[in-house]
């Protein structure tokens, strides 16, 4: 089934130079590029996109990582894309992510993990509407 699935390449990924080499892996996979936006985000932003999670004990030093430089904020389209993009991000810890996936090859923590991919297709709705409000279906 054809879904859509919002992806953040996070501030590390845009500090890094590695927005190009991520996004190759996702173009290579045969996703397809929906939306794309290079922006700054204050902390409502991070708040109403990490709703799920502001409770956090670790949710504060989250919410100044992803305030604390440009990120790109893309829409991919494919067949189960949802999954496909998340296994192709890896484990949230960079540090046990499986060699081969974005975090496995790319990142050493469990907060700056270059990646964020929506888990569901709830949880894509939510998160396309919110980044792309003016998005076509
Ligand atoms: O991003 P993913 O869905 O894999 O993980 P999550 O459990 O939904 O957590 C969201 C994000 O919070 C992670 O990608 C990390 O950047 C961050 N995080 C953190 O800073 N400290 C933790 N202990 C767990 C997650
Ligand atoms: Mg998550």
């Amino acid at each position: 089934m054809t879904q859509r699935t919002l992806v953040l390449l996070k501030p590390d990924a845009v500090r890094r130079g590695l927005t190009g080499a991520i996004l190759s892996r996702f173009e290579a996979k045969g996703l397809t590029l929906v939306a794309m936006q290079l922006r700054s985000i204050d902390a409502a932003m991070a708040d109403a996109h990490y709703a799920e999670h502001v409770e956090q004990p670790w949710y504060p030093p989250l919410r100044e990582f992803a305030v604390s430089g440009p990120l790109v904020a893309v829409v991919l389209e494919g067949d189960e894309a949802i999954g496909v993009v998340r296994a192709l991000n890896g484990a949230t810890d960079g540090r046990a992510a499986a060699p081969g996936t974005i975090r496995g090859d790319l990142s050493l923590s469990n907060r700056e993990n270059l990646v964020h991919a929506s888990d569901s297709e709830e949880s894509a709705a939510r998160e396309i509407a919110l980044w792309f409000p003016d998005l076509p279906a």
